[in-house]
């Protein structure tokens, strides 16, 4: 039976891989670090690794596991930022991702967050708890009659255009790929992104970063953004520049923002860092903002998705190993070199 190491674990990880059906085809070693070219010796007979949002698998680490004999990674999420494909490829490494476990998951989640930040939830929730039940400062908005922008139409983002649509806001979406008749069928609207952001009372997220997506909120177009708009991200942190974030946020140019994910955020989220001093002084600043809603990238985190994702995983990785094809091509992101 073949061994897989899966790095950057968590008592829930363990629970869902272990309960999936085809685990039983595989034997599984887990790691509480993170997968880098420091900890590659841990890869020790594995003929996979699986892997999550913050391993860095560069073209270093890439190398080694597959020096030590490793043939395949898997990411037990959908988004692949964080593994040098080219490398990989040139390399002969299979990788595959998850590509749709649960777009609920995180399209609920973005409402989670736009919610309680828009009603004061968490401060509302805090002062009660305290017996203030004073309203001040708690005022938000209607979101019925309201304008959304949707950057990216997935999986992820139509099924949050069409959550939005239930408040009965007007929906416009932004992305290179348009699906057109679903835009007709659902009465959205697709408009260039100077014009989404110019018109959006609320500005969420829902792309992939790639090289040309890096940044993609930045100083300039935060200056194009309604005065006093929400941004909400639930896609990766490195779609907003945090710096011009600040600053939009300090001359209120920007009204409200929810994250669920932080540039910066490897080595910082997933851990307790509740006893140590915090050192990254952007998430401090962002943390002082009363307007500023953060969870540390927990959008997919409910019980469907954990064990779609350890369904899928567990039989792709055993049918890999197997020579038998996988549950569904898509899953494969680097075909490796024959
Ligand atoms: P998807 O692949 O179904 O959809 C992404 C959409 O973005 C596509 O329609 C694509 O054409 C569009 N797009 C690509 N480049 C763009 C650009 N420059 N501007 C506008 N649109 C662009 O992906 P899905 O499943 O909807 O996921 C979206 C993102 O959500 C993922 O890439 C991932 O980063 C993030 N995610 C976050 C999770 C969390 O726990 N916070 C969990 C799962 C995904």
């Amino acid at each position: 039976m073949s061994t897989i190491a899966f790095y950057d674990t968590k008592p829930y990880d363990r629970q869902y891989f272990e309960a999936a059906p085809a685990a039983s085809r595989l034997k599984l070693q887990f790691h509480e670090f993170r997968l880098s070219s420091e900890t590659v010796a841990t890869v020790g007979a594995a003929r996979a690794v699986c892997v999550f949002v913050n391993d860095r698998l560069d073209a270093a680490c890439l190398a080694q596991i597959q020096q030590a004999g490793v043939r395949l990674v898997a990411l037990r999420c959908a988004g692949f930022n964080n593994v040098d494909l080219v490398a990989a490829r040139k390399l002969g490494l299979a990788v595959i991702r998850v590509p749709a476990y649960s777009p609920h998951a995180v399209a609920e989640h973005t409402f989670a967050l736009l919610l309680a930040l828009n009603r004061k939830i968490h401060r509302a929730y805090n002062r009660v708890r305290e017996h203030n039940f004073s309203l001040s400062g708690l005022v938000g908005f209607d979101l019925f009659g309201k304008t959304v922008g949707i950057i990216g139409t997935g999986k992820i983002g139509k099924i949050v255009a069409q959550i939005f649509q239930g408040f009965g806001t007007q929906v416009l979406a932004y992305d290179p790929f348009p699906a057109p008749e679903w835009a007709a069928a659902r009465g959205v609207e697709y408009v260039d992104l100077p014009t989404l952001l110019g018109r959006s009372h609320i500005v969420s997220l829902h792309l992939p970063l790639t090289p040309e997506s890096r940044y993609l909120l930045n100083a300039e177009n935060f200056a194009r953004m309604k005065p006093g708009a929400y941004l909400l991200n639930t896609s990766r942190g490195k779609l907003v520049d945090t710096a011009a974030l600040i600053d939009a946020l300090k001359n209120g140019q920007v009204g409200g923002v929810a994250l669920d994910v932080y540039e910066e955020e490897e080595g910082i989220f997933f851990e307790d860092h509740s006893d140590e001093i915090l050192l990254d002084d952007e998430l401090s600043r962002l943390l002082t903002f009363p307007n500023v809603l953060i969870t540390a990238h927990q959008a997919f985190l409910t019980e469907e998705a954990l064990r779609e994702i350890a369904r899928v995983t567990t039989t792709n990785l055993a049918n890999f190993l197997d020579a038998q094809p996988f549950l569904d091509q898509t899953a494969l992101v680097n075909l490796p070199t024959p």
